[in-house]
């Protein structure tokens, strides 16, 4: 979906790049003296609307207004409006051309490469959130006529913020214009990502302008939620460490037929399974309990770590409330983690006292909530940045009733 100026976009990157190579970075294309009379800005859904129809007497087979505002909706980097600088006026900002991109992730981008990503009605789970790293970008529409098009490269620089660095950018320009219209910003015929080709797409091919890697001393310690059979037997040896051999609890109350209702946290020291944290979830608060660190590997801050990852994992889940049963020697240590004594209530349970906690929380900017994609509530517990198992699961498609028994 590609409306330009051909020779306009050419003469712009020839101005890029030294002995009329290609450039291979988007940052040498800012310094256009002609990208500097234009420039771009995000709109409001009546202007890209306003825009989105004008581009279709352009481009007939244009997708549909709903589709580009659910992706905008979604990722609001994916639209640019583009202006001359004289006849922009922020207080009633109007575009002139727009350039809209769909940033992918890893599905979305083997999808675009093997053919059966459907880019006139893309589906949200491919596209890759503001916050996001994305894939691969793909440009989806662009309808730049006259110097308008010297917007391009202003709009292709956004992408090169650490975020997107060494992301690679497609386009599939439809017009005979269109195929050759990228190459001089870098662009080249056949587009690669994960094993896959398509000789129909054209790629900045910017993998070689990741950053490079630098020797980030690896942090020994690691608090995750238990997800195997082995993680849970490293809590039930934890805790058979401290609270039955230490404090001598009997194992029926250590275990209360509670384990199999919770989260557990178990934290690794190099490896090596040295502490852990009990989680149980209740309408209005969720309760931490249970912590416990190998006698051997006390003193290092690793409490600190276990009942900061729970208070984290909690704000995620959109927990306001944190409540716990403190012992009363280690009601400093609760209340130095922001909990503050509740009342006067002192009790006792397998030969200890215990006070009453809470912590109040913000909620997390980004904790999970109705409105979420389904695929975002299903990735696995703790882990939902990252794509899950169950949306790789999804290019198998729906298994044909006649397979069923
Ligand atoms: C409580 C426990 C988890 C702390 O583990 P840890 O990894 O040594 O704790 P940290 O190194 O993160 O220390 C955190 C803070 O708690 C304090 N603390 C640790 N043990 C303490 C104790 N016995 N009495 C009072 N304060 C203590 C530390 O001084 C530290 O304070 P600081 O922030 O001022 O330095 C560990 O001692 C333990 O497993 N105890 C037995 C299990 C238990 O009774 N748990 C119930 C907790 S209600």
């Amino acid at each position: 979906m590609t409306a330009l100026d051909l020779g306009l976009i050419r003469k712009t990157a020839r101005g890029t790049s030294h002995g009329g190579a290609a450039p291979h970075s988007l940052d040498r294309m800012t310094d256009l003296q002609i990208a500097r009379r234009t420039v771009i800005f995000t709109v409001d859904a009546a202007g890209i609307t306003s825009l989105v129809d004008a581009a279709r007497q352009d481009i007939p087979g244009l997708t549909t207004n709903e589709i580009i505002l659910s992706v905008v909706n979604h990722n609001p980097d994916t639209f640019w409006a583009i202006a001359r600088r004289d006849r922009f006026n922020i207080a009633a900002p109007r575009g002139e051309g727009f350039l809209a991109v769909l940033p992918l992730n890893h599905e979305g981008t083997r999808r675009l490469i093997d053919g059966s990503l459907d880019t006139k009605k893309p589906e949200l789970r491919c596209i890759a959130r503001q916050c996001e790293r994305p894939a691969g970008i793909y440009v989806w529409c662009i309808h730049a006529k006259g110097s308008i098009a010297a917007g391009i490269p202003l709009v292709l620089q956004k992408f090169s913020t650490p975020l997107y660095q060494g992301v690679s950018i497609y386009s599939r320009p439809v017009t005979k214009e269109g195929l050759r219209v990228l190459e001089p910003l870098g662009f080249s015929p056949g587009a690669h990502y994960d094993g896959l080709f398509a000789p129909h797409l054209q790629m900045l091919d910017r993998s070689d302008d990741l950053p490079p890697l630098k020797a980030v001393p690896r942090d020994p310690v690691t608090v995750e939620v238990v997800r195997s059979m082995e993680g849970m037997a490293q809590v039930i040896a934890v805790r058979g460490a401290v609270y039955m051999g230490e404090q001598r609890c009997p194992f029926e109350e250590e275990f209360d037929g509670n384990d199999f209702s919770a989260t557990h946290l178990v934290c690794h020291k190099d490896g090596e399974p040295v502490g852990c944290l009990r989680i149980r979830y209740f309408a209005g608060f969720a309760k931490l309990e249970r912590l416990a660190v190998r006698d051997e590997f006390r003193g290092e801050g690793l409490a600190k770590r276990i009942v900061g990852a729970a208070i984290e994992l909690c704000r995620k889940k959109g927990y306001g409330v944190l409540y716990a049963h403190a012992q009363k020697r280690y009601l400093p240590f609760w209340e130095a983690r922001g909990f503050a004594l509740m009342g006067n209530r002192e009790f006792v349970f397998s030969d200890f006292d215990y006070v009453e906690v809470k912590l109040e929380i913000g909620g997390h900017p980004q904790s999970i909530t109705l409105h979420d994609d389904p695929y975002v509530i299903i990735r696995p517990e703790g882990r939902w940045d990252a794509p899950g198992v169950l949306e790789k699961s999804v290019s198998r498609g729906v298994r044909p009733a006649a397979d069923l028994r």
